[in-house]
């Protein structure tokens, strides 16, 4: 028998600060966690549940680019979102940290000094694809083509975003510069490297012999054909100007590379837990009677596997005991996808749920519920909408809610409100089998955590709450209330039933407690009890709820989930993805999208000329308007133009533009307007005139 812990540090993977997570993120690192966290806490054990924001790597200036701000905007807006939904879902983080926090920076700059020092990492020198235009190396992100693998023309330089094969930017074929759309060149530079092939055999030894029997299939499957297909050297830096600086004089210009960073974050949060809390953050990395635990998505198995744990040994720290990865959540029929606005965002579901109506603490649990029965555990699994109804409507408001208030109506109605006495010498076959079903289902559960079952223990669970219900019916205190007049020893049945089915309710509201916190949170309410008693030790107890005490109504633990809400749901999934469709259409390059054939006298139709603002005003009421006045050589026009939103009136005054000089005069806001001027439009609908290269007479044609 192994040894028991004496303390456990838990992670979730620390989410990308570039958007909103949905439901399957929830699903697969933070909704296990957190139950297998709350386990342990109610077992009284020393356990500590950090996690934070991922805030470096391509991914976050892109979506500053995206958006139109800055990378530190992006951070900050999205660090706070995502620490606000975690918490209104109840994920019981100790803390939620940020990677770029100075102590962080901090952190992984000694980390990678340390590694340095002692000859772990290399350095080489490679061309790599540049974009001349903006003055980039193009990595990760930053690079864009077609997967060599499926074909797809949504690969990145790091990854592959239909069929998820890890790529680096030289398979790619056709690349192109995500930032200028450029075909990108080659360009030398020197960077770090973890020469994983190095620490092979330990790799092979650790995972693939000493952890065959206790790592999940799927995690074992890739972690071996990584290391069967040949360990790479894997570059630690990048030629970036965001994150964290390369902590060498020759390294200018140089950051360390997100997944080198990010995964240290883990430590850095521990020490800002350690500091907030007074506490010693180093025997949680350091000591080997630690158990540590990663939780993630199948996507990020490699690096928590192999490259964070060769860190890790170099670094002389300990090493994860297990790393209980996902895979994928798919939702109503396909893939989730923030690009096609195929998902839940955990903030949808808080807004229209969980914040819409009182009690909304019942519909946290119930998502928690759904999402914990159909965890991907060991393959792919779906959300739709019409199972999280079932779930809801069948299993928690049929079986777990009709249990409980059935339990409490018939104490007030048979037994005044209060715990009625067991008289054991009336005590049959079906009171001593639920007492041992209490503590089997309690034994399987404890059995289930431990080994990151989770669905298997959650439905254990409920299937207690289903024995409940047959004892009951099986008891039938209703029909023994009927006959007590003849029968006055029918009283003390009546009792037996109600007192076991109260202690049965106690032992449910601490099994539940992991996955379902308010609810239990409720039952101790209901029963009149301190928190205290959901303590992990108790259950399997027939002796939790004392005789003679007085117990409130019962209060609804979980509400229906209505047709209606589901029709509306998956209308507006379907919108949502329809409307990001049209926009991807309309957002295709004009090359994609030429007019119908014209011949050459068409053209010949239309006189353009070149022109010189002469001056320039706001126009009353119009955001977009400029009004123009515009020196055409032989004449003055007034021409309104739609640049207002990205021109100030004087800035433009003496730019040569080209006019489309015979263009019918038109009334616009009351001023009438001769002739157009032609502007160019880029991908992010910007406006850039287009101009003649040189000053010429204001006139000249243009042709
Ligand atoms: N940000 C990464 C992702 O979303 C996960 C980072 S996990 C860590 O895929 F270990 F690096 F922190
Ligand atoms: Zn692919």
């Amino acid at each position: 028998m192994k040894q028991q812990p004496k303390r456990y540090l838990v992670t979730s993977a620390l989410p990308y600060a570039n958007g909103l997570k949905h439901i399957g993120h929830l699903a697969g690192a933070y909704i296990p966690a957190d139950i297998y966290v709350r386990y342990l806490r109610a077992q009284k054990r020393d356990v500590v549940f950090v996690c934070g924001s991922d805030e470096h790597g391509t991914a976050i200036p892109i979506q500053a680019m995206k958006e139109g701000t800055t990378p530190q905007a992006i951070i900050d807006k999205y660090h706070a979102a995502m620490e606000s939904d975690f918490a209104d879902l109840q994920i019981s983080f100790d803390i939620y940290h940020r990677t770029s926090d100075p102590l962080h920076h901090e952190t992984s700059r000694e980390f990678f000094t340390y590694l340095h020092e002692r000859g772990e990492l290399e350095t080489k020198e490679t061309e790599q694809y540049y974009d001349a235009a903006s003055d980039t190396f193009l990595a990760d992100r930053y690079i864009k083509g077609t997967c060599p693998h499926c074909k797809s023309d949504r690969a990145f330089g790091d990854q592959c975003e239909t069929c998820g094969t890890a790529l680096s930017p030289d398979e790619l074929i056709n690349p192109v510069s995500t930032i200028s759309g450029n075909k990108p060149v080659k360009k030398k530079t020197t960077h770090w490297y973890l020469p994983l092939a190095k620490h092979e055999s330990f790799l092979r030894e650790w995972i693939l012999d000493q952890h065959k029997d206790d790592w999940r299939a799927s995690v074992l499957g890739q972690c071996k054909s990584w290391i069967d297909g040949g360990l790479q050297s894997r570059a630690v830096t990048r030629d970036l100007n965001w994150g964290i600086q390369v902590p060498l004089e020759d390294a200018k210009g140089k950051v360390l590379y997100v997944w080198f960073d990010a995964p240290i974050g883990y430590i850095s949060a521990t020490k800002q837990w350690a500091i907030n809390s007074k506490k010693d953050w180093k025997p949680y990395w350091y000591e080997e009677d630690t158990q540590l635990v990663h939780f993630i998505g199948k996507d990020n198995i490699v690096f928590h596997c192999i490259i964070f744990p060769v860190m890790l040994k170099l670094h002389g720290n300990i090493l994860p005991t297990n790393v209980p990865a996902n895979e994928f959540l798919n939702l109503e029929g396909d893939k989730m996808s923030t690009s096609r606005n195929w998902k839940l965002e955990m903030r949808d579901y808080i807004n229209d749920f969980v914040k819409k109506e009182n009690g909304g603490e019942q519909c946290v649990d119930m998502l928690r519920y759904y999402l914990t029965q159909i965890a991907p555990e060991s393959k792919d699994s779906e959300f739709t909408w019409k199972g999280f109804q079932d779930a809801v409507n069948s299993e928690l408001v049929s079986i777990f809610g009709n249990y409980v208030n059935r339990t409490f109506v018939l104490m007030h109605k048979l037994c005044n409100g209060k715990v009625p006495t067991f008289h054991a010498a009336l005590a049959d076959e079906k009171d001593s089998q639920l007492a041992q079903d209490i503590l089997d289902i309690k034994n399987k559960v404890e059995h289930s955590l431990e080994n990151y079952k989770f669905r298997e223990s959650l439905f254990d669970v409920i299937d207690l709450a289903r024995k409940g219900n047959k004892y009951m019916q099986e008891k039938e205190p209703w029909i023994l209330a009927k006959t007590i007049a003849e029968n006055p020893a029918n009283q003390q049945l009546i009792d037996n039933c109600m007192h076991h089915c109260l202690q049965l309710t106690a032992n449910l509201a601490i099994l539940i407690n992991p996955f379902l916190p308010a609810t239990s949170k409720k039952l101790c309410y209901m029963m009149k009890v301190v928190e205290k008693l959901l303590d992990w030790e108790n259950a399997g107890s027939m002796k939790l709820l004392s005789v003679g005490y007085n117990l409130r109504e019962p209060q609804l633990l979980f509400r229906k989930i209505e047709d209606e809400e589901i029709a509306f749901q998956i209308e507006k999934l379907k919108s949502g993805a329809m409307q990001e469709n049209e926009k991807a259409e309309e957002s295709k390059p004009a090359e994609n999208q030429l007019k119908p054939e014209i011949v050459f006298d068409d053209f010949g139709k239309i006189d353009l000329k070149t022109g010189i603002i002469l001056s320039a005003q706001k126009v009353p009421k119009a955001d977009k308007l400029l009004q123009l006045e515009i020196d055409l050589g032989f004449e003055k026009r007034t021409i309104l133009s739609g640049i207002a939103m990205y021109f100030q009136p004087e800035e433009i005054v003496g730019k040569q533009v080209v006019v489309v000089a015979n263009l019918a005069p038109r009334m616009l806001r009351g001023v009438e307007s001769n002739g157009m001027i032609l502007m160019a439009e880029d991908k992010e609908g910007k406006l850039h005139f287009v101009q003649p290269e040189n000053a010429i007479p204001a006139g000249s044609k243009v042709s």
